[in-house]
């Protein structure tokens, strides 16, 4: 395994993901929320934090994708599956694993807006502010890491890593 080290543990993760929904659940308690997850990197992510979400809400999901196969983002971003939900009026969370850049999440905030939601917030697993090159801040933030890429939990390198149940730091 490539592997140089665990960021972020199992539990770890666990506990800042039931802090992440106890926010999320005062703040929505009677909004009924579209939870839209990025694929794919968001799906474990995604799965954990609405299990920790006890009031009403719907499932959504939104592919997007900016990386090409390395660990550098192409900067072009591409819409490749679209939600099914109709927005217009509804409290929407988008749930992402990292912000990096911003250019994704950039192109799918505006994407969604456009189709004229009450709200829109972000919630993100994992914040890299030292990449950002756009103008975008997350309104829900699990862990703030250094500038260093990681895979496990949702997160790929060329695809692979996604199921190891922990965050941690490729071998350059
Ligand atoms: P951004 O557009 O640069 O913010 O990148 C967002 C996307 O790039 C995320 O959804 C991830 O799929 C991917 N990404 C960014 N940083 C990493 C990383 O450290 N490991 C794995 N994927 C990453």
């Amino acid at each position: 395994m490539e592997i140089e080290r665990v960021l972020l543990t199992q539990e770890q993760l666990q506990t800042r993901i039931a802090e992440l929904g106890a926010a999320l659940s005062a703040d929505y308690a009677d909004k009924t929320p579209v939870f839209i997850g990025v694929l794919k990197g968001a799906v474990h992510f995604f799965t954990d934090l609405t299990l920790q979400f006890p009031h009403p809400c719907q499932y959504d999901f939104i592919g997007a994708s900016s990386y090409g196969d390395g660990t550098q983002s192409s900067g072009q971003v591409k819409l490749t599956k679209d939600v099914m939900t109709d927005l217009q009026g509804r409290h929407v969370i988008i749930v992402e694993d990292i912000l990096d850049t911003g250019l994704t999440l950039r192109f799918v905030t505006d994407w969604l807006r456009s189709k004229g939601p009450a709200s829109l917030k972000l919630c993100v697993l994992l914040d890299k502010p030292e990449r950002r090159k756009a103008k975008l801040s997350a309104d829900y933030i699990g862990f703030t890491i250094p500038n260093e890429f990681v895979v496990g939990y949702g997160l790929d390198y060329q695809e692979l890593y996604r199921n190891l149940p922990y965050v941690g730091v490729l071998k350059p």
